[in-house]
C-alpha cells in the first residue's frame, strides 16, 4: 500500500509517518515545511534505521495550495506503478489566534488547499481519504461528553474552515454515494511524544496550549505557567480537556485505513480523543509527580474562547475502527518529558 501524507512532517503526521513505515506501507510526504523542520525526516530515517527496517519514504517539498505539485504526485506515481491508495491529509494552519488576524489565508490554505487535492485525486481516481479536523468546530458548548452529533458551531476562523472542509466532503460524497471513501476525524488535544524521544512537538515561538508550555516551563524556557482562569464550573474551578496520547492518535489513522480498506464508500465523522477530561490542576499535579519537576504558575484571568469543559465521547471510533486509547496521563507525561529533556530547544 502507498499513502499521501499531507503535512507529513508536522507534530501529528511525524507521528503517524513512523507508525505507516514500520508497518511496511511506503509513504509520500508533501510538507511545506512553514510549520515544521526538515529535521523530522532525518529523525524518522534514524529511527527505522536503528531498526533495521527496511521502508519507502518519499519527501516532496511542496504546497497543497500548488495544484500542479499535487498531480504530478499522482501522475508520477500512476507512471511508475505504484499509485497512491490512500491520502491523510493534515496540511494546514492550525491557530486560533493568527487565524482571527489572518482569516482569508486560512481559508486558502485550508480550505482552497483541500479544494484542489480533491480534486487531484478524482482527476487520478484516488478516492480514499483520512481528513484531520477539529473538535473546535463544536464551539463554545460545555455538553459533554461530545458525540458526533453534537451541535457544530464554530467560534474562530480557523474552526469554520474545518467545518466548510467537512461541508465539501458532504455534498462530494452526495453527488456519487458509491464513489468515496472519506473518514474525518475529530481530534481532541494531541498531546506526549513518540517515546524514542525522537520526535515530539516543537511550536515556534511562545506554545498557545497547555502541554508544549507546561514542558517548556519544566526545561527553564519558560518562567511560569499561566492558568487561565480558576473560577470555571468545574471541580477545581480549571478548565477541563480531553489530553489523548499522539502514538493513539496516530494509530487511530491506521485503523481509518484498515476500516476505508474493509468496505465500499463511506462519510464517516469520528471524534478522536482519549474520552476522560482532565484538569489543569490535574494535568500540572500528574506531571509534577510522574517527572519529579516543579512547576510554578500564576492565576490569570479566562482566555478568550475557552470553555469550561470539552471531552469526548469516543463510542463510535471504538465501535466502528475497532480502536481505543490505550496510554495513560501519566505516559503522557513522561513521554512529552522524555522528548522535551533530549531536545530542549525542539529540532533546531
Ligand atoms: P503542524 O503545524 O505541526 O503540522 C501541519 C504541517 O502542514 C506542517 O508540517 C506544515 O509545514 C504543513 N503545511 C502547512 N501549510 C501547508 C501547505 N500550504 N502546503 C503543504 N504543507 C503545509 O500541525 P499538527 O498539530 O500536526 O496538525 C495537523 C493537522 O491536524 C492540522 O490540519 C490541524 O488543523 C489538525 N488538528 C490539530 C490539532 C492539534 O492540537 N495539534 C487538533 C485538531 C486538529
Ligand atoms: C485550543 C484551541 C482550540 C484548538 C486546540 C488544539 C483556543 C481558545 N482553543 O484548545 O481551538 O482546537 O487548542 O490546538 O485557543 N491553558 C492554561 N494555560 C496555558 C494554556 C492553556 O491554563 O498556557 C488552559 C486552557 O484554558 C484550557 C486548557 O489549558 O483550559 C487546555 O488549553 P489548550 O491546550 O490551549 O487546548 P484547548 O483549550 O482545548
Amino acid at each position: 500500500m502507498r499513502v499521501l501524507l499531507t503535512g507529513g512532517s508536522g507534530f501529528i503526521g511525524s507521528h503517524i509517518a513512523l507508525l505507516l513505515l514500520e508497518r511496511g506501507i511506503d509513504v509520500v510526504i508533501l510538507d511545506s515545511f512553514t510549520n515544521s523542520s526538515p529535521n523530522v525526516i532525518n529523525r524518522i530515517n534514524t529511527y527505522l534505521d536503528n531498526k533495521y527496517l527496511k521502508y519507502k519514504l518519499e519527501i516532496i517539498n511542496g504546497d497543497i495550495r500548488d495544484k500542479k505539485t499535487l498531480d504530478k504526485i499522482f501522475f508520477d506515481s500512476i507512471k511508475a506503478h505504484k499509485s497512491i491508495d490512500i491520502v491523510i491529509h493534515l496540511a494546514g494552519l492550525k491557530s486560533v489566534s493568527e487565524s482571527v488576524v489572518n482569516p482569508l489565508l486560512y481559508w486558502d490554505v485550508n480550505v482552497l488547499g483541500t479544494l484542489n487535492l480533491l480534486l487531484s485525486m478524482k482527476e487520478y481516481e484516488c478516492f480514499s481519504l483520512v481528513f484531520s479536523s477539529s473538535a473546535t468546530i463544536y464551539g463554545l458548548s460545555d455538553l459533554v461528553p461530545m458525540a458526533e452529533d453534537h451541535n457544530i458551531s464554530p467560534i474562530n476562523p480557523y474552526g469554520k474552515t474545518k467545518v466548510a472542509i467537512e461541508s465539501m466532503f458532504y455534498d462530494l460524497c452526495n453527488s456519487n454515494i458509491n464513489l468515496w471513501k472519506i473518514c474525518s476525524l475529530r481530534y481532541f488535544n494531541p498531546v506526549g511524544a513518540h517515546p524514542s524521544g525522537l520526535i515530539g512537538e516543537d511550536p515556534i515561538g511562545i506554545p498557545n496550549n497547555l502541554f508544549p508550555f507546561l514542558t517548556q516551563v519544566a526545561i527553564g524556557r519558560q518562567k511560569t505557567l499561566k492558568i487561565f482562569g480558576d473560577d470555571w464550573d468545574t471541580e477545581d474551578g480549571s478548565g477541563i480537556r480531553d489530553y489523548i496520547h499522539i502514538i493513539d492518535l496516530a494509530e487511530g489513522h491506521l485503523a481509518s485505513i484498515d476500516y476505508l480498506n474493509s468496505i465500499d464508500s463511506c462519510l464517516e465523522f469520528i471524534n478522536l480523543g482519549s474520552g476522560k477530561g482532565y484538569s489543569v490542576f490535574q494535568i500540572i499535579n500528574q506531571f509534577e509527580s510522574s517527572t519529579g519537576c516543579q512547576i510554578p504558575f500564576s492565576i490569570e484571568s479566562r482566555r478568550d474562547g475557552d470553555v469550561a469543559k470539552c471531552y469526548a465521547d469516543i463510542s463510535k471510533a471504538k465501535t466502528l475502527l475497532g480502536w481505543s486509547p490505550k496510554r495513560s496521563l501519566e505516559e503522557i507525561c513522561l513521554d512529552g518529558w522524555n522528548w522535551q529533556m533530549k531536545n530542549p530547544n525542539g529540532y533546531s
